[in-house]
């Protein structure tokens, strides 16, 4: 589909949201049980590397297909340049490449900016993202077990395992 990929706006809140809490719940995103506020959202992410994927069919207003964010992982000054990221696809428009695009923008603008590891921790349920991210170069680092419990949903209650997986930049930090 025709789309372009830009950084976030706070206007674009809404929208992001949105599509954050539909992804809460399919049960198979996230521990976390809400969207946060735009406040706590803009403290945890890095004011970089936030992206959009608005659709190109629609010119006079913004219409949101997805979303990516990063955060850091530590406050140490030797991990400067290994982030963690979430990426999140409206229902409407999943399976048909926003996802790809916004992690494809995601590498190259981590990567400009000298950041030389992107993680994330998946739901081995959730095979959209495991083979969203293999296609983008991610590896297995390996399966944490009953890492975290579920607060919400179905599987309230219950103690899961996720896949911690990384891309580690082949042209930074070599
Ligand atoms: C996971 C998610 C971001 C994927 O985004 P998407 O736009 O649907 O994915 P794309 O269409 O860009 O597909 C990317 C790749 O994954 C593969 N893929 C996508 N959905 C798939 C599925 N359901 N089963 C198997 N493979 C799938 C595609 O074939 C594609 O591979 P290719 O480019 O080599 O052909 C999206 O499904 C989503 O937002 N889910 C809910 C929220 C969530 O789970 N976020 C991730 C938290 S870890």
């Amino acid at each position: 589909m025709s789309l372009t990929v830009t950084a976030m706006e706070p206007g674009h809140w809404p929208q992001v949201e949105s599509i954050f809490r539909a992804g809460i719940e399919t049960g198979h995103a996230t521990f976390e049980s809400a969207a946060p506020t735009w406040e706590r959202f803009d403290a945890s992410h890095l004011a970089t590397h936030r992206v959009v994927a608005l659709d190109d069919a629609v010119l006079d207003a913004d219409v949101v297909l997805g979303w990516a964010a990063v955060s850091a992982v530590s406050a140490r000054e030797v991990y400067a340049g290994v982030v963690e990221h979430s990426v999140y696809v409206s229902d409407a428009a999943r399976g048909r490449g926003v996802g790809r695009a916004l992690l494809e923008s995601l590498v190259a603008s981590t990567e400009a900016a000298g950041i030389w590891t992107i993680q994330s921790s998946v739901f081995p349920e959730n095979v959209a993202s495991l083979a969203l991210h293999r296609a983008l170069g991610f590896r297995e680092v390996g399966r944490r077990q009953r890492i975290a419990r579920m607060t919400h949903g179905e599987l309230a209650g219950r103690w899961r395992d996720t896949v911690l997986l990384e891309r580690r930049s082949a042209v930074v930090g070599r």
